[in-house]
């Protein structure tokens, strides 16, 4: 006898829209059958008006991730829950990896944090810097599992030499790894952070205009310009620009080997959200930008430039983003944009998001949001058609969403326990109901039902 059965429903996947009832047995879909010829399981669930799809995928989220002095709000159980909610099944983070430190042993580390998942897991590689050791854990890890790689081009502390990032692209290149890079240049950030300093504008709105788009612009050419060098697989984590998505298109037409990604918030919000006291709440790397941004991000999703969307979660409270500020004599933070904590929350408003501002205002398809938010993040990242799908053999990793339920995303609707939402005035038409893991129902009815410790950590591989 089956496990389950979702019957009745109507299938979306990244190519294709039909009815269909699902079988599952031992934690896979075993059997995509007519709807109504699957008659017996251990439980039967009717999805009639509703859509199945295949699990989303968040494979860039920053999680029990310490920044300077601070740490962000979630665990990976309380993550899962958030991420359950927003239809998400499958999970990667980064490692904490810092100078001296072997990378294999932070991967291992952090996998060992994230054994607490319900949802299933991935690590990503995070390099810092390249001398024998590292460069000789590139094949290790790729044969443990870790075939994506992290490195950025700001950040003191974390920033890799250009000279260092040339040898881990070369090797990766050389045993079928992938480099993906946090690209913003340093030199630029930090000659406008310090002479608007010197003119006294320190208010949030000058983050962004610290970070202009030439900021972004010259780390993509400079990272495109080494990839096409060595002719090697590039990745851009979180690209928010017009000037990016011209050099990315113009890459990949000369044959360059460049994916790349944009994020929730950079298609649904404006730096006009910096401006004011709450500008704090709305400060990431890269940070917000205009409209005309906006317009040629969704551009670049519909013509294929972009192949993913990712929410770059890390959800910090008020005081923790305003940790690092001093204090008036009244103990009130003084606003200084140049020490804000970076990062926003996301995980469980992309599905809702990529809703409202994609599906629900004729941007994008069904189809499309799959393909954006579940099967690419899987193809590109090495566990496709493991996950990704709702193929026969895949893992039984199942949403349902149903098309008639609006939900605001407001703080009391979100499960992180902030005070305060991003996108309280934002609301989504067709928002997941019901959350399955590898055949485990995780949510339904409004209810979080996944165990700590139940995800399993996820040996990926890139095809080519
Ligand atoms: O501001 C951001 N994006 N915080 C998360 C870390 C990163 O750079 O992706
Ligand atoms: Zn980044
Ligand atoms: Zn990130």
């Amino acid at each position: 006898m089956l496990d389950l059965i979702v019957k009745n429903g109507t299938l979306v996947t990244a190519d294709a829209t039909f009815q269909a009832d699902i079988g599952v047995q031992d934690e896979k879909i075993s059997v995509v059958a007519a709807p109504g010829t699957l008659k017996e399981a251990k439980r039967v669930v009717d999805a009639k008006g509703k859509y199945v799809m295949p699990g989303m995928i968040e494979p860039h989220m920053h999680v029990a991730a310490p920044f300077g002095g601070t740490i962000d709000v979630l665990d990976f159980y309380s993550a899962s829950k958030c991420a359950a909610f927003g239809g998400v099944t499958s999970f990667m983070d980064f490692s904490s990896t810092v100078k001296g430190m072997s990378v294999l042993q932070a991967v291992k580390d952090r996998r060992e944090e994230m054994s607490h998942a319900a949802l299933d897991y991935g690590v990503h590689a995070k390099f810092v810097e390249a001398n024998e050791r590292v460069i000789g854990e590139v094949k290790q890890l790729i044969d443990y599992g870790v075939p994506t790689f992290k490195m950025f081009t700001t950040y003191p502390g974390v920033m890799i030499e250009d000279r260092d990032i040339l040898e881990v692209l070369k090797e990766a290149a050389a045993n079928g790894g992938l480099c993906g890079f946090h690209a913003e240049s340093n030199p630029i950030a930090e000659f406008n952070r310090d002479n608007f300093a010197r003119e006294g504008k320190l208010d949030w709105k000058y983050f962004p205009e610290a970070k202009p788009n030439a900021c972004e612009a010259e780390a993509v050419q400079r990272i495109l310009t080494f990839a096409e060098y060595l002719d090697a697989p590039v990745y851009f984590f979180h690209l928010s620009t017009k000037e990016s998505m011209k050099l990315v298109r113009e890459a990949k037409a000369r044959g360059v080997k460049v994916l790349a990604e944009t994020c929730t918030h950079y298609l649904t919000l404006t730096k006009a959200k910096n401006d004011g006291p709450d500008g704090v709440l709305y400060l990431m790397s890269p940070p917000l930008r205009t409209k005309e941004d906006q317009a040629a991000l969704w551009g670049a999703l519909q013509d294929g430039t972009l192949s993913l969307v990712t929410s770059d979660n890390e959800a910090f409270t008020r005081e923790q983003k305003e940790s690092f500020l001093d204090k008036d004599a009244n103990g009130k933070p003084i606003i200084d944009f140049r020490k804000p904590v970076n990062g926003t929350p996301g995980l469980e408003e992309r599905f809702g998001l990529m809703m409202a501002e994609g599906v629900n205002r004729g941007r994008i398809g069904l189809n499309k949001l799959v393909e954006l938010c579940s099967t690419n993040p899987a193809k590109v990242f090495g566990c496709y058609p493991q996950k990704g799908c709702l193929d026969v053999g895949s893992d039984a990793d199942i949403i349902l969403v149903d098309p008639d339920k609006a939900v605001k995303l407001t703080k009391e609707n979100l499960h992180y326990g902030l005070q305060y939402s991003l996108y309280e005035d934002f609301e989504a038409k067709g928002w997941p109901v019901m959350t399955i893991r590898r055949g485990e129902v995780l949510v339904e009815d409004g209810k979080f039902l996944g165990k700590e410790g139940t995800g399993r950590f996820l040996k990926r591989a890139i095809s080519r």
